[in-house]
């Protein structure tokens, strides 16, 4: 059986690091706040200029140069996010230039904070039908530039960043002791798109808007939806908890990623978190997570790896994959 393996990771952070302390300044909170109620020290802000493709293609390319695979050899580049360039073209073909990949497809995926679970269900979709070889999945996003910088209940909350996986076909026993995508569920519920949303839209008012959430709403929806994910998962492919080598959810706020592994009773050590560091990255933060993972040597080849999310929409779902 075809499955889609990672052969490569890659991230890219712009260079500014906001601390906490800079919206005591402007904003009635403070560090110690944030850092209780969120797990939050610091986030990367993009510079004036620096644009969601700048970054998706900087994590693209450290993504296949791991890889030690050639950019031509791409037939599909997807980009998770909700911040594009601009209305159109879509981020990922502009991606794909920087790149320097001229055959195959891009386009972009918008599902929120659940981006990259999204993109990675496409992606496993387009490698075990045979529709392609090797994909290249990023998650980019640029929310500095849609949050509204006086309301404390979600500026403090985001950050900016970029980070990218390589998946290849290859051919596995088709059990799911299989490297490679296992599963890859995908959710939404509509009748929930108020509570997490921006204030506008091409469509409706002509800009992109300012992003407003109802966040204990969600943090109630991610500690149900996330688990729930996760056991999807693991019942589709006869897994167990236990089975789990690491969790790595979704970066939203520290509070968040215990319910979720508390309600899996998966322990803190099991669980790979990068919040404290980057802030909420939306559909870059599994990637990023997933790459320092790697990186230092925490995820090893055979290991078995949840990714839950939940983002507006609601979307939410659950990639399970063997590294
Ligand atoms: O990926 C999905 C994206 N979104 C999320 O994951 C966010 C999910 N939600 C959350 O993370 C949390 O709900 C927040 C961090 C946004 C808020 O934490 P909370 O523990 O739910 O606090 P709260 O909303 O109940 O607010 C408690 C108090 C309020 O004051 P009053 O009404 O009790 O007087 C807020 O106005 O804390 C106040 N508050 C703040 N105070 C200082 C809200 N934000 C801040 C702040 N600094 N930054």
């Amino acid at each position: 059986m075809r499955r889609a393996v990672v052969i490569g990771t890659g991230m890219h952070l712009p260079e500014r690091v906001m601390p906490n302390s800079e919206f005591e300044a402007t904003l009635e909170t403070s560090h110690e706040w944030i850092v209780e109620r969120t797990g939050i020290h610091q986030r990367h802000i993009a510079a004036e200029g620096e644009l969601t493709s700048d970054l998706g293609a900087k994590a693209g390319a450290q993504a296949l140069k791991n890889a030690g695979i050639a950019p031509e050899t791409i037939d599909l580049v997807i980009l998770a996010t909700t911040t594009p360039d601009d209305t159109m073209p879509s981020t990922a073909t502009k991606i794909q230039h920087k790149l320097g990949i001229t055959g195959g497809a891009a386009f972009d995926v918008n599902a929120a904070c659940s981006g990259f679970v999204y993109a990675m269900s496409v992606a496993n979709s387009f490698i075990v039908s045979g529709m392609a070889k090797r994909v290249l999945v990023i998650g980019a996003e640029t929310y500095s530039r849609i949050l509204d910088w006086s309301d404390r209940g979600t500026c403090i909350l985001f950050g900016d960043g970029a980070a990218a996986v390589v998946l290849e076909a290859q051919e596995q026993k088709g059990t799911s002791d299989d490297r490679g995508i296992l599963f890859a569920g995908i959710h939404s519920d509509g009748q929930y798109t108020g509570l997490l949303a921006t204030t506008g839209g091409v469509s409706s008012t002509m800009n992109a808007g300012k992003l407003f959430m109802f966040g204990k709403d969600i943090f109630r929806h991610a500690v149900a939806k996330m688990p729930a994910a996760v056991e999807e998962a693991l019942a589709a492919t006869g897994k167990h908890a236990d089975d789990v080598n690491w969790l790595v959810p979704h970066q939203a706020n520290m509070r968040i990623l215990a319910g979720v592994a508390q309600k899996l009773h998966i322990g803190e050590d099991r669980v790979i978190a990068t919040v404290s560091q980057h802030a909420n990255t939306s559909a870059a933060s599994i990637p990023l997570a997933l790459h320092l993972g790697s990186q230092d040597g925490r995820i090893k080849q055979g290991h078995l790896v949840a990714c839950p999310a939940l983002g507006a929409g609601l979307t939410w779902g659950c990639t399970l994959l063997r590294w």
